[in-house]
């Protein structure tokens, strides 16, 4: 099985960013310890902080599912979720704080309604999650 790991802006700065909302482990800590505990799984992970290098990423993937972390792009991006919605590969969403805890503007998602599963306000263990949940049902 093949699974996408995409991590959109800001989360290559995990680790030093906002640690209260984001935690303390950098984004190579977390998708080691992904590859390290899901060892049958072949992974792909990518994270940009830009729209067009993530839409022509997902434009490219031929994955089973994509578990994907869009950050600030979740509140915003259009273009991004018909990226998404063009391939027809199931997604998660993950975010690692409680967004609905937060500013009114991150209430907001342009993806949740495709989502296979929204999952916010675990931290990393959102993304082991949402991988456990994808082995379990297919
Ligand atoms: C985030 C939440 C977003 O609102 C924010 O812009 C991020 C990270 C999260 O993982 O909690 O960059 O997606």
């Amino acid at each position: 099985m093949n699974i996408a790991i995409i991590n959109g802006p800001n989360l290559n700065m995990l680790g030093k960013r906002e640690p209260e909302h984001y935690g303390s482990s950098t984004l190579d800590e977390i998708n080691n310890q992904i590859k390290s505990t899901f060892t049958d799984i072949d992974f792909n992970f990518f994270q940009s902080n830009s729209e067009s290098d993530l839409i022509n990423f997902i434009h490219d993937l031929k994955v089973d599912y994509i578990v994907f972390n869009p950050a600030a792009f979740t509140h915003t991006s259009v273009a991004l979720r018909d990226a998404i919605k063009s391939i027809n590969v199931p997604f998660y969403e993950v975010h690692l704080s409680n967004v609905h805890r937060r500013e009114p503007f991150r209430h907001q998602s342009f993806f949740s309604d495709s989502a296979v599963a929204v999952i916010c306000g675990l931290g990393k263990q959102g993304y082991f999650s949402a991988i456990q949940h994808i082995i379990e049902n297919s």
